[in-house]
């Protein structure tokens, strides 16, 4: 695929840009990953000068870079690649200025980097057409959330699938770019070790946790009626779902992994309303304390009573031969004790204990815990025997093979997750940007969730800020003999 010569951001004043977009553009400059042609034209409502933009990047660089990337001749060197134009997206003014500001750069390859409220995908995409920014060689990148359920994703998807081909479209879900994420295929896929056990005869359950301490963080007007199964439920767990569950596709092509993704997602047992009790559990934070730290309840934060769910736990099935009744269990959290993301693989107990008759009656099954972040660790529990003569009879233990990767890869540079996203899309390869058939497929399952909650008119339980969410959440689990590790 041929390189984007020009990347156009949206949204280019607002916050994700600030915190992440420019800071990880810099870093692939500092490290000379980017073309010496290639320009970033930044586009916001806002009517700025260059001059005036130029320093609000400058001055997002000094706030968001880690200490060890912050060099003043370096970020000016990023910022000569900077110029604005403002760009009304809802007015539909300001595309002629962008195209003329573009001129030559028209016919050239354009990479177009949606950072806008997801309302703006369509009508943008579309005055990019009508302005003739949306050449063969152009390629248009969107945030989440595609909609907000199936019919209003499918909306967006058709709007910009009018000015851009399904191949030209790079859905982002920032998750995929995370290196322990992508790991998780290394690990399943560059070992025999595990696959051979990666299924229904050898796995008794499998946990996927994404907890956070932070609250609202002042993002009311978008996260308020959104709650988590959306925010986080339909992307980010979904895909590490897929990703966990999926067959082994043939190559890493985009092809190849996505296909694989979009049929394991396709056979996400969906959710009916005599279920809702047994299988969901939604929760809302009330104040409490984080690390230590006193900090307010959801309603207070937002200032009036909501229904909307800061926690969700979901116990799901996979309709296929390789997991058939092996429950997957997910949660994740706003205001949880502790920022953790863990993918957990417990596996059934060995068919036959031998050593019962001689002193150890119970044999703990294997446990191999992948933790995401914020370290990132594979933990796999094995028995071992105590060393000793045995006159007792044969003790048993516990213990763990411990993978510590940021320890065994110490001289790499831990990466934001975007520098991976933007190079990809620049270069034009797809494969951990989401399809719109995964992305359908996604919101196919959430829906039949929302569609039962609202059937039972599901409301969600409290839990004090800082625990690990109401327990009820505990029940759903423990019901089944298993628990949360926490
Ligand atoms: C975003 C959600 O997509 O992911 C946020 O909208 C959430 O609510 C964030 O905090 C979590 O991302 P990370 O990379 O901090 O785990």
């Amino acid at each position: 695929s041929v390189k984007v010569e020009t990347l156009i951001l949206f949204g280019a004043t607002g916050d994700l840009a600030h915190r992440m977009l420019f800071p990880s553009l810099y870093n692939l400059h500092m490290d000379g990953l980017l073309a010496d042609t290639l320009t970033i034209i930044g586009s916001g409502r806002s009517p700025l000068e260059r001059a005036a933009f130029q320093s609000q990047v400058r001055e997002a660089l000094g706030e968001h870079l880690t200490e060890d990337r912050i060099d003043a001749a370096m970020a000016e060197s990023f910022l000569e690649r900077i110029d604005y134009c403002p760009v009304d997206a809802g007015s539909g003014t300001g595309y002629d200025e962008l195209a003329a500001m573009l001129g030559d750069r028209m016919t050239r390859p354009i990479g177009v980097y949606l950072s806008t409220p997801p309302s703006m995908f369509g009508p943008i995409a579309q005055g990019l057409a009508a302005a003739n920014i949306a050449c063969a060689e152009c390629r248009i990148a969107m945030e989440k959330p595609i909609g907000h359920d199936l019919a209003s994703s499918r909306e967006v998807n058709a709007q910009v699938g009018d000015a851009f081909a399904e191949d030209r479209v790079f859905r982002i879900d920032h998750y995929l770019g995370k290196e322990t994420v992508q790991n998780l295929l290394a690990l399943r896929f560059a070992n025999m070790l595990f696959e051979p056990l990666w299924n229904a005869q050898a796995i008794d359950h499998v946990q996927i946790t994404v907890a956070e301490t932070v609250g609202l963080e002042g993002r009311v007007s978008y996260y308020d009626g959104v709650g988590a199964l959306r925010d986080m439920v339909q992307n980010h767990m979904l895909q590490l779902l897929a990703i966990i569950a999926m067959e082994p596709p043939a190559s890493v092509s985009a092809t190849a992994v996505r296909d694989e993704k979009v049929k394991l997602l396709r056979s996400l047992r969906k959710m009916r309303a005599e279920d809702v009790k047994s299988l969901s559990v939604k929760g809302q934070y009330t104040s409490g304390a984080v690390g230590g730290q006193a900090v307010a309840g959801y309603a207070d934060e937002l200032g009036k009573p909501s229904n909307t769910e800061t926690f969700v736990a979901l116990k799901a099935f996979i309709d296929n031969w390789r997991w058939k009744g092996v429950p997957f269990y997910l949660r994740t959290g706003k205001r949880m004790p502790q920022r953790q993301s863990e993918v957990l693989i417990q596996f059934k107990p060995v068919p036959h204990n031998i050593f019962a008759r001689v002193g150890a009656p119970r044999l703990d099954p294997n446990v191999m815990i992948i933790n995401l972040q914020p370290e990132e660790n594979i933990r796999v529990k094995v028995m071992a025997k105590q060393p000793g003569l045995d006159r007792d009879g044969v003790r048993l233990k516990e213990v763990n093979l411990d993978v510590s990767l940021s320890h065994s890869f110490a001289g790499e540079r831990r990466r934001i997750a975007y520098e991976r996203l933007l190079l990809d899309f620049i270069e034009g390869d797809q494969t951990l940007f989401v399809r719109r058939d995964e992305v359908e497929a996604q919101w196919e399952w959430i829906d039949s969730i929302r569609n039962a909650w609202a059937a039972v008119d599901l409301a969600p339980q409290n839990y004090t800020a800082g625990s690990w969410g109401p327990s009820a959440a505990i029940a759903l689990i423990e019901r089944d003999g298993a628990s949360w590790h926490d």
